[in-house]
């Protein structure tokens, strides 16, 4: 068979294996939808959840979003804090609600989320109404006051994000959250070392951050990966650093998480 037919052959097989695998994910999400629904707490339609995700599963999404929540506790908790007792709470980069649902019972703190991605913010305005959403720019201040909430999390955030942008975001976060309030990020780190390319993982074992197609930055096609280093000394280097688990996300497959305090005196 001639070299072209060949391909042909194969992109057909390879198109016919991933719309397979997708009428499978469907069928064994919708379970999961009812029930959800039946809760008040309406599941994303799959090409939303794939649009943050890179896959449609149901059970996925759900049960990665409890997971990150529950991480999210643990590492409060460890540091002597609790998630009811803030008063306001930031989930930047919310995405399509994955996490932020986890919160449709929480007693006490006022829940906001933004994300740069206006089609994601519209769905979670109207399905998620305990919580408030905003559409942000990609790279424009947020149109929130200063020091209004006291904690933010981003989860898989910073790793789709440029250099420039990653300082300009932590500046913009630092400014929104109170003297002494708590930061939570994510980061690709030294547990993807062996997939970077020669070049790359030199850079990162000098302490640089490396960036893959910086261009996309704000999809998932854009990837960050941060040596601790870098986070401790330039990135967070506003913050004091409560605690660093590495792989530590576990509802984001193994990213690195931060939890930062901003200074009462900055
Ligand atoms: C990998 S997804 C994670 C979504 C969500 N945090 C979660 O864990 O399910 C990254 C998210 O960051 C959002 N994002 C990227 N750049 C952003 C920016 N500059 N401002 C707000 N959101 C941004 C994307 O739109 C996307 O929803």
């Amino acid at each position: 068979m001639p070299d072209q037919h060949m391909r042909l052959l194969t992109r057909a097989w390879g198109r016919l294996g991933r719309i397979s695998r997708q009428a499978r994910e469907r069928v064994r999400g919708l379970p999961l939808r009812a029930s959800e629904r039946k809760m008040g707490r309406p599941v994303p339609p799959g090409r939303l959840i794939h649009l943050v995700a890179n896959t449609e599963d149901v059970a996925w999404f759900l049960g990665t979003g409890e997971l990150a929540a529950r991480s999210i506790r643990d590492v409060l908790n460890r540091n002597g804090l609790a998630i009811e007792d803030f008063g306001a709470i930031l989930d930047f980069g919310c995405g399509v609600g994955r996490v932020i649902r986890q919160w449709a019972d929480l007693n006490g703190p006022e829940l906001h989320g933004t994300d740069y991605n206006p089609v994601l913010i519209d769905w979670c305005r109207t399905q998620l109404p305990f919580a408030r959403f905003h559409a942000n720019r990609l790279d424009r201040p947020l149109d929130l006051e200063s020091g209004r909430f006291d904690f933010i999390y981003c989860l898989s955030v910073f790793t789709h994000l440029s250099e420039h942008l990653q300082q300009f975001w932590m500046g913009e976060l630092a400014r929104v959250l109170a003297p002494g309030g708590y930061l939570l990020i994510t980061t690709h780190g030294d547990h993807y070392l062996p997939m970077l390319s020669p070049e790359e993982q030199s850079c990162y074992r000098a302490g640089e951050p490396v960036v893959r197609k910086a261009g996309r930055q704000g999809s998932n096609d854009c990837a960050a990966f941060h040596p601790e280093t870098y986070v401790r000394q330039t990135l967070a280097r506003d913050f004091e650093v409560a605690e660093m688990v590495p792989e530590g996300a576990l509802g984001n497959p193994s990213q690195d998480v931060y939890l930062l305090r901003k200074p009462l005196l900055s």
